[in-house]
C-alpha cells in the first residue's frame, strides 16, 4: 500500500462554485466581505509562511514553544495512533508532534491548498518513512468525512485558525468535530489570546508589508479564477482591533472610487472612495471563553498550556457527555 494518498472531498469545480458564490454575495452586500479561505492559493500559502517568520507575528513562534514543551505530555495523555490536522498548511509545527508521538502511524492533513498538502507530505514522508499520510483537500467548515484510520485519534486545529470563524460558525464547527471523535480521542486546539492592542495590530500590519501583500493576494485569486479586473494598487491594507468583539479585522480599503468587473459573474462591483472590503476576522480568546465554547459542543477542557509570555494557548479536550 502506498504511504501517501490524496483525496479531494471538494472537487475542483465545487471549489470554483464556492468561490463564485462567495464573491457574488460578498461583493454585493454591505459591508462588502470575503471569507479568508480564498487567501490560500500557492502564492498565498507562501506569503503566509513568510508571515510566520516576521518579527511582529508572534503566534506561530508562541505555539511552537508550547508544542515543543508539551509534546511529550500530549503523547502520554493521548497515546495517539492517528493525527488529524485541520488547516495543516506546510505542517511545519506538526513536525514536533509527529516526532514526539511514539504510537503514531497515520497522519491526515486537511487543507484547502493542494500544493501545500503535497509539499508537506513530501517533507514529512522523507523524515518519517513509516508514516501513512492520507491528505484531504477539503474545506473543514463543511463536512469533514475523515478517512477510517486507527484510534486513538488526536484532531489538531492549530495556529489560532479557529479565530477566523465567527462565534456561530465556531459552534457549528466544534459540534461537527465532536461528532467525528469517539471516547479516547482528543482535540488539540490552538487559540491566540487577548493582549494589548499595539502587539495585536502590529502582528497584522507588519513593517515589511508581507501581511498587506497576503491580504491583497485574494484580489489576485479572484482575477485569475473569475476573470475579474481588480488592481491591487487601488486598495490599502487595513488591520484594526475590535475591542468589543475581541477580534482583529483585516480589510482592503479603496483608495478612490473603483468599479471592478467580474465578467464570469456578470457583475460590476462599485467601491466608493474609502469603502472597505472585509477579508478576515481573527478572534483572540480567553481561557473561560474557550472552555465555554468547548463545553457547549460536548468537550471537556482537560489541559490549558500557554507560552512563557502568555500570548497563545494550546488546549487539550476530550469528548464529554453533551450538556443539557
Ligand atoms: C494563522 C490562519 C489563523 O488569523 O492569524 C495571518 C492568518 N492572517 N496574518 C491569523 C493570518 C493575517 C491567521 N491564521
Amino acid at each position: 500500500m502506498s504511504p501517501f494518498a490524496l483525496t479531494r472531498t471538494l472537487p475542483l469545480d465545487a471549489t470554483t462554485a464556492a468561490l463564485r458564490a462567495d464573491v457574488s454575495t460578498g461583493l454585493t452586500r454591505s459591508p462588502k466581505e470575503l471569507p479568508p479561505k480564498w487567501f490560500y492559493d500557492a502564492r498565498g500559502s507562501e506569503l503566509f509562511d513568510e508571515i510566520t517568520l516576521l518579527p511582529e507575528y508572534y503566534p506561530t513562534r508562541a505555539e511552537r514553544e508550547i508544542l515543543v514543551a508539551r509534546a511529550g505530555e500530549i503523547a502520554e495523555i493521548t497515546g495517539a495512533r492517528t493525527l488529524v490536522e485541520l488547516g495543516s498548511g506546510s505542517s511545519d509545527k506538526t513536525r514536533h508532534l509527529i516526532g514526539a508521538l511514539p504510537s503514531l502511524d497515520h497522519y491526515v492533513p486537511v487543507d484547502v491548498s493542494e500544493s501545500a498538502l503535497r509539499g508537506a507530505a513530501r517533507t514529512l514522508l522523507a523524515e518519517h518513512p513509516a508514516l501513512t499520510v492520507h491528505a484531504l483537500v477539503a474545506d473543514f467548515q463543511y463536512g469533514l468525512a475523515l478517512p477510517d484510520t486507527p484510534g486513538p485519534r488526536v484532531l489538531a486545529f492549530l495556529g489560532g485558525t479557529i479565530g477566523n470563524l465567527r462565534p456561530a460558525e465556531r459552534a457549528v464547527f466544534l459540534a461537527a468535530v465532536r461528532a467525528e471523535l469517539a471516547p479516547g480521542d482528543a482535540l488539540l486546539l490552538g487559540t491566540d489570546l487577548v493582549k494589548d492592542e499595539r502587539t495585536l495590530v502590529a502582528a497584522y500590519d507588519d513593517a515589511a508589508g508581507v501581511t498587506a501583500a497576503f491580504n491583497k493576494n485574494v484580489l489576485t485569486v479572484i482575477n485569475r479564477e473569475l476573470g475579474a479586473d481588480f488592481d491591487a494598487d487601488d486598495f490599502d491594507h487595513v488591520a484594526l482591533w475590535d475591542a468589543k468583539e475581541e477580534w482583529i479585522e483585516m480589510r482592503l480599503r479603496a483608495r478612490r472610487a473603483v468599479v471592478v468587473k467580474v465578467p464570469s459573474l456578470d457583475l460590476a462591483a462599485h467601491f466608493t472612495a474609502g469603502e472597505e472590503l472585509r477579508t478576515e476576522v481573527s478572534a483572540k480568546f480567553r481561557r473561560e471563553g474557550v472552555r465555554a465554547e468547548l463545553a457547549a459542543a460536548g468537550f471537556e477542557l482537560d489541559r490549558w498550556w500557554t507560552d512563557e509570555e502568555g500570548r497563545f494557548a494550546l488546549s487539550l479536550s476530550t469528548p464529554a457527555g453533551l450538556p443539557e
